[in-house]
């Protein structure tokens, strides 16, 4: 293949100014990722030989925060421009085949728009777009014939150019060797003093290298963050997009715009998702689950039928089958309910396995327990798991009635078939079948009278 070995070649060096921030621009997220991150899991459909990454500043944020030992990484201090970046980047290409050139605040071009542009004729191919407002790039400079002839940045560019509306994008492919003996030609006479990139236009068309252009579906596609409300504008197309996709695989959802996965969204057939939801890390909901809105869910496994209530919180959780959660559920890392399993309003559960078909329906925490089958759980019932120092067990086990307003003193064991007396605190392991109760005994206080406030002279 002509265009073999592939390389890439990500600029990542600049400052981000307008971003106002500490953070390195390329490392600010979009939809919970980097947009370097973007960027580079979007490379990684090229399957590139080399891709490298060039860096400056914000120094080894960067490539402190990408552990993938085939990425180069390549500092390029000082900075002197697009060309001068590219530069840094040529020593460590593969000779041969052909180098894509990608921006690392660039963060939603897709995958086949890459594979476009590295599968372009020989010569230099550019990506490049008609913007009705051009303000502020590179123009496309054609002759007579339509023949690319040059780039000319907005600061260099007359009147007249000014009026172009093909764009530069920025991301370009070339045959590599030619990449390496135009770059040596650069010279930084130009408004800004910098060595520009876009120069090699100009020096392909003088060698006879045929420059051709190609364009991307969606304009958004080759929109860079130079600002937080630029960040802000395309963290909306990409939400849009996740949500576009899902629908498009039968999820409903209430309101495509009220919606946000920062991470990896699986849905079943069937599944709904109310307003105002945000999942995170990897989660899955199965066939005919319903999330309710105002819902936060983090690396969590839902069961098919499961209904979600509004306002839940999910963290590290895996539920079964038609069960049901919230409204106002909170549940932490290590939570395991097994199919049918209810946990009502206000309740917490952290490093716990519910049984089938057991009940936590209202104001209660469950912590480091394993709590039986249809096992009841009053309202307020705490498993006091922690003494300060040590955290301990809570075994309840299978057809426990738990009265309300329960302290479980752990470690602890309740046996399979007990009843627990409500407003108990149980400290001692519980014998099967048998109602346990620790409570004083009601007592009633002949001719008591209530405190009367005494009059203040
Ligand atoms: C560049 C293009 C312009 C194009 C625009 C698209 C040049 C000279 N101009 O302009 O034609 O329309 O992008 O957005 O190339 N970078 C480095 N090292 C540097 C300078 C920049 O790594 O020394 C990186 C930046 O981090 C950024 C990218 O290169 O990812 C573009 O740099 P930027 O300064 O934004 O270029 P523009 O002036 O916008
Ligand atoms: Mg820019």
């Amino acid at each position: 293949m002509k265009n073999t070995p592939l390389n890439v070649v990500v600029l990542a060096a600049g400052k981000g100014t307008r971003m106002h921030s500490r953070l390195p621009k390329v490392l600010h997220a979009l939809g919970g990722k980097s947009l370097l991150a973007h960027v580079l899991d979007r490379v990684r459909t090229l399957r590139a030989g080399r891709t490298v990454v060039v860096y400056g500043h914000g120094g080894d944020a960067v490539p402190a925060g990408f552990a993938d030992p085939t990425l180069k990484f390549v500092l390029q201090e000082p900075q002197l421009g697009t060309g001068h970046a590219v530069q840094q980047a040529l020593p460590h290409l593969l000779p041969g085949g052909s180098t894509v050139i990608l921006y690392g605040d660039v963060p939603l071009t897709r995958s086949e728009t890459l594979v476009r542009l590295a599968a372009s004729p020989s010569g230099l191919s550019l990506l490049t777009a008609e913007l009705d407002d051009p303000t502020g790039y590179g123009r496309i400079v054609r002759d007579a014939h339509g023949t690319i002839v040059r780039i000319v940045e907005e600061r260099d560019a007359t009147a007249n150019e000014k009026r172009i509306r093909e764009i530069n994008t920025g991301m370009l492919c070339a045959p590599t060797a030619r990449l390496g003996e135009w770059l040596e030609k650069l010279t930084n006479r130009n408004a800004q003093k910098e060595y520009y990139l876009t120069d090699i236009v100009a020096l392909a068309f003088a060698s006879k290298a045929p420059v051709s252009a190609i364009h991307p579906a969606e304009t958004w596609e080759i929109l860079g963050v130079n600002s937080k409300e630029q960040l802000a504008y395309l963290e909306r197309v990409y939400q849009l997009e996740c949500a576009r996709e899902l629908m498009r695989k039968g999820v409903t959802l209430a309101d495509p715009w009220r919606f946000d996965v920062r991470g990896e969204l699986v849905c079943g057939l069937d599944v709904s998702i109310d307003a105002n939801c945000v999942f995170e890390g990897k989660v899955s909901l199965a066939d005919d689950a319903k999330v309710g809105a105002g819902c936060i869910l983090k690396d969590t496994e839902i069961g098919a039928g499961t209904v979600i209530a509004p306002y839940s919180h999910l963290d590290g959780v895996v539920a079964g089958k038609h069960c049901r959660i919230g409204p106002y559920a909170r549940l932490r890392p290590g939570t395991r309910l097994a199919d049918e399993v209810h946990v009502g309003n206000f309740v917490e559960i952290k490093a716990t396995e519910v049984g089938h078909k057991s009940k936590a329906n209202h104001l209660t925490y469950l912590g480091d327990s394993v709590i039986g089958r249809n096992v009841n759980i009053g309202a307020g019932t705490i498993t006091c798991n922690y003494d300060g120092a040590n955290k301990h067990r809570t075994v309840i086990e299978d057809d426990v009635f738990v009265g309300s307003d329960t302290q479980f003193v752990a470690p602890v064991t309740v046996g399979r078939g007990t009843t627990i007396g409500a407003g108990s605190t149980i400290t001692r392991n519980t014998p099967p079948g048998e109602l346990t109760l620790s409570r004083a005994k009601q007592v009633s206080v002949p001719g008591w009278k209530r405190p009367v406030k005494k009059s203040q002279k």
